[in-house]
């Protein structure tokens, strides 16, 4: 259980803690249900969902990697009828929100999903996957062009009634320009990063070990990156920033925070440790108590002067 100094306004989103499930690495919630206790999380995030199902990349799909891994799933999904069907009265049965991860090949198909996500109830928001590095249209291309960023997150937005995040891709020169976009846009919120696209090379085979020959490099081994960049889109925007990329501890979270980030995701980390978010929230628990902080609003960006 989480007191409610953890608790989060997350444009107009409600979470009773800022740990919230990285879209993709939590399936639809229904795989954990076993092996994590849904108290400690604020939100789940579900996995990319498109308009047709997409069968995803070949294997091999995943690849350790020193303090990280590799995938390249290719946002293999089941649709999004079935996930209204089907996925959504099953975790919609959890007292927690449940945002969409939405998905697509065109700009034109991310408001056709959305359309069809607006008639269904349990729904409290959408975040829009402009940033998946392991499909070959769409995906990555938005999120790297601040003009491209800004039509999705318009097409979104003209058709949510809900609250849309903008995830982005950390594949860029200069974030900030793309978040001031996606800002310009209408995002009401901006989360970030995704993974940063890598490869490795299977020396006997003298061959990529991916099928998908690249894939996106997630875990601590891009966490500084990614503190570094929420620090940067922080400071020059308005809407709140949800900070992603190698989080596995209340101190790896913090850094976040610290650096500008309302609400945090953890991916990679729930694979190593299924137990991490209710071990963050008791992390963070502790040093607020320690530090005499009543809110974790209080510590959001402490960390620019
Ligand atoms: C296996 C896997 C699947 C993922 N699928 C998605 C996805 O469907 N949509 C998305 O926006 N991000 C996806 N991601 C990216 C994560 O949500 C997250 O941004 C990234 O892994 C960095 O966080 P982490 O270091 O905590 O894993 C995926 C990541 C992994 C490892």
């Amino acid at each position: 259980m989480t007191t409610s100094r953890l608790e989060v306004d997350l444009a107009g989103i409600r979470l009773r803690s800022p740990v919230m499930t990285a879209s993709g690495t939590f399936g639809y919630g229904l795989e954990y249900m076993s092996l994590v206790n849904f108290d400690g999380l604020g939100a789940i995030v579900v996995k990319g969902t498109t308009l047709e199902p997409w069968a995803g990349n070949p294997a091999p799909r995943i690849w350790e990697t020193p303090a990280g891994m590799l995938n390249a799933i290719g946002l293999e999904n089941c649709g999004v009828e079935a996930f209204i069907q089907d996925r959504l009265p099953q975790i919609s049965a959890y007292d927690l929100p449940i945002i969409v991860n939405v998905a697509g090949r065109s700009v034109a198909e991310y408001p056709k999903v959305i359309e069809r996500l607006e008639t269904a109830a349990g729904i409290a928001g959408y975040e829009l996957n402009i940033s998946c590095p392991n499909v070959q249209e769409g995906g990555m291309a938005f999120g790297t062009d601040p003009e491209m960023a800004a039509s999705v997150t318009r097409a979104a937005k003209a058709v949510a009634t809900r609250p849309v995040i903008v995830k982005l891709s950390p594949m860029v020169t200069d974030i900030r320009s793309i978040a001031m976009a996606v800002e310009a846009a209408g995002a009401d919120a901006i989360s970030l990063v995704n993974t940063f696209v890598g490869m490795a090379i299977d020396i006997y085979q003298r061959r990529p070990v991916l099928g998908n020959l690249v894939g996106g490099l997630s875990g601590p081994a891009i966490r500084p990156l990614a503190v570094h960049m929420v620090w940067q889109v922080s400071q020059v925007v308005g809407i709140p920033v949800i900070g992603i990329g190698g989080i596995d501890s209340w101190q790896s979270a913090l850094e976040f925070v610290l650096a500008g980030a309302q609400a945090i995701a953890v991916g990679t980390g729930f694979f190593v440790n299924p137990a991490v978010a209710r071990e963050i929230n008791q992390g963070l628990e502790n040093y607020m108590e320690d530090e005499g902080i009543s809110t974790i609003n209080d510590l959001v960006g402490a960390a620019w002067q």
